[in-house]
């Protein structure tokens, strides 16, 4: 059995809890003891990633087909490029023009590769993603139990992987994002024609309304959301409202990881259907007033 040690007194910490001290793995030759099949998880997830990285890395590098009006894809959104030159296009609907000056190009250097910092960042961040291309890209280690491959471990104690604390920061960015797109939802039902404007609803209305409010189920049942509503605190009794915060977002942060992965296909689907719209693939089904 280990020995039990006593961690040092913090103030205003109540009694100090005990903790274990020793060597933390047990020597086993073998790389695993578990019979299971842990490689399948890691599998998947190498794959599902990989293929989002691909088709974002194409979006974000192919600047066409991201309005189809009223819908603007989540990945061009806000609208960076010519913001006056876009409004002419497609009526002045959510262009802010301070943000015109920014460069981009129709290809390679799109309004994207300046948008998607914050939600790759955001995600790339993320505790659950940490965790899930940790096992399914480096191995590291590829599930509980089982050796980690690579001679020394760090964790996260180190440059680079220190950075990951920022990932705070990207919340709080994500949160602007997740206005501007639920904006952008809101705009879906609002169509241009013949020189005015008319309320309707369409496929992609629901298209972009699913998309923000998945968005938003992410960042709340984030950890870091968790921390921020009820973190740093002695005592809940005195700080009922943000108890009460906190026991919803605990709720949401219980599903953090489906939700994580919901909101990706969730946002990939949003822009391949405005795509396909303003492409003329697809006809988007809508009744307008
Ligand atoms: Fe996943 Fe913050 S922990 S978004």
């Amino acid at each position: 059995m280990l020995p039990v040690t006593t961690a040092p007194p913090r103030p205003n910490a109540g009694p100090p809890a005990p903790r274990l001290s020793g060597s933390p793995r047990a020597k086993i030759a073998a790389k695993t003891l578990r019979k299971d099949n842990y490689k399948r998880e890691p599998l998947i997830t190498f794959a599902v990633l990989t293929a989002f990285v691909i088709y974002s890395t194409f979006r974000a590098f192919y600047g066409k087909h991201y309005f189809a009006e009223p819908y603007i894809s989540p990945f061009f959104s806000p609208p960076l490029s010519s913001a006056v030159e876009h409004a002419a296009k497609y009526g002045n609907i959510g262009v802010p023009p301070h943000l015109s000056w920014l460069p981009t190009t129709e290809y390679v250097f799109t309004p994207a590769i300046w948008i998607l910092v914050i939600p790759l960042g955001f995600r790339f961040t993320c505790y659950y993603y940490r965790k899930a291309y940790y096992r399914s890209f480096w191995q590291s280690p590829p599930a509980c139990a089982v050796a980690e491959p690579h001679g020394k471990y760090t964790g996260e104690t180190r440059f680079p992987l220190i950075i990951q604390n920022v990932h705070r920061y990207f919340w709080y960015l994500g949160l602007v994002l997740n206005c501007i797109l639920t904006y952008d939802a809101v705009e879906g039902f609002i169509f241009h024609r013949d020189g005015g404007t008319h309320f309707g609803i369409g496929l992609g209305s629901f298209v972009l309304v699913a998309n923000a409010v998945l968005l938003w189920s992410y960042s709340l049942s984030c950890h870091s959301c968790r921390h921020i509503v009820g973190g740093r605190l002695n005592h809940f009794s005195k700080h009922p409202v943000r108890y009460k915060l906190w026991t919803w977002v605990g709720k949401l942060n219980e599903k953090h990881m489906p939700i994580a992965w919901v909101s990706l296909f969730g946002v990939a689907l949003t822009d391949l259907y405005v795509y396909l719209v303003s492409s003329g693939v697809f006809s988007d089904p809508h009744w307008i007033s």
